[in-house]
């Protein structure tokens, strides 16, 4: 019942996700306000990203084109359907990498070693218009694995944010690219920086497009909170864990009933 979409969403108001204007080199206004926007959210978006527009609208033509086709041929496809485009948005996400990196006050190459062998994946989400939009949701509520999503959009909206126990909608800019930061930033940060809970709601009229790349590291990476950020006052907060394995056996659970919990980064938090 409290999952409904309709429960505990936020008015419209003064609450909203952080836009953050990325033109011209990293300053520290950026870094600044990438860095609040990591501690309070875990959620921003960012406009004069560098990501041409051309190529957004052209990736969203292509999942368009994707998923009218029969399921037959989709099912074919299945997730090689990677777009070439997307190299983009990885140059993109490996700048924030470098961003937050500084707003943490560590080198901006710190993290880079990590992603050699980065296993870094996309995912097209097609959400169909659906009657009954207040019974159901696109996307249940979770968080996301990873270091760092991109996420693009189109103008219909849906995303919505948890916040201080409320739902808070993210306003759909076709132009902008949604920015969060995953469980692997919450630990590597020993929870400087927090992965934040957030869901899809469906359109009772509207089919809605995103394409979201998820950045992760090579498989080999122990992921645990950086020496650089934990002291004697500061405990490591997280023990450490392999990432491939992580993952694989997060891919396997999700297919297994939805009352059985996947693996998550808590199994491997230390007590308080
Ligand atoms: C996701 C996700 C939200 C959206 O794919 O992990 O959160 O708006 N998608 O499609
Ligand atoms: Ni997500």
């Amino acid at each position: 019942m409290e999952n409904r979409p309709n429960v505990n969403v936020a008015a419209i108001g003064p609450e909203e996700v952080p836009v953050i204007d990325l033109s011209g080199d990293i300053d520290e206004r950026i870094v600044e306000e990438v860095g609040n926007a990591c501690k309070e959210w875990g959620f921003f978006q960012v406009i004069n990203h560098g990501v041409p527009l051309h190529l957004l609208e052209a990736m969203k033509e292509t999942s368009k084109e994707f998923f009218d086709q029969p399921m037959d041929e989709k099912k074919a496809a299945k997730r090689d359907e990677v777009n070439p485009y997307a190299r983009e948005m990885e140059k993109l996400a490996f700048k924030l990498m470098e961003i937050i990196c500084l707003s943490l006050g560590l080198p901006g190459g710190r993290l880079k070693g990590y992603f050699e062998e980065q296993t870094s994946f996309l995912r097209i989400n097609h959400y169909p218009p659906c009657p009954f939009s207040d019974l159901t949701l696109g996307c249940g509520r979770h968080k996301d694995f990873d270091f760092l999503t991109v996420l693009a959009q189109d103008d219909v909206g849906g995303l919505e944010v948890k916040r201080n126990g409320k739902w808070v909608p993210v306003k759909p800019d076709p132009t902008a690219l949604i920015i969060n930061v995953g469980d692997i930033c919450q630990v590597w940060s020993n929870e400087r920086y927090k992965s934040a809970e957030h869901r899809a709601v469906v359109n009772g009229e509207k089919e809605r497009y995103s394409i979201a790349l998820f950045l992760v590291p090579s498989h080999h990476v122990m992921v645990k909170p950086l020496e650089e950020l934990v002291s004697e006052e500061d405990p490591p907060k997280y023990l450490p864990y392999n990432w491939g394995k992580f993952y694989a056996t997060r891919n396997r659970s999700d297919y297994k009933k939805q009352n059985v919990d996947n693996i998550q980064i808590h199994d491997f938090r230390v007590p308080n």
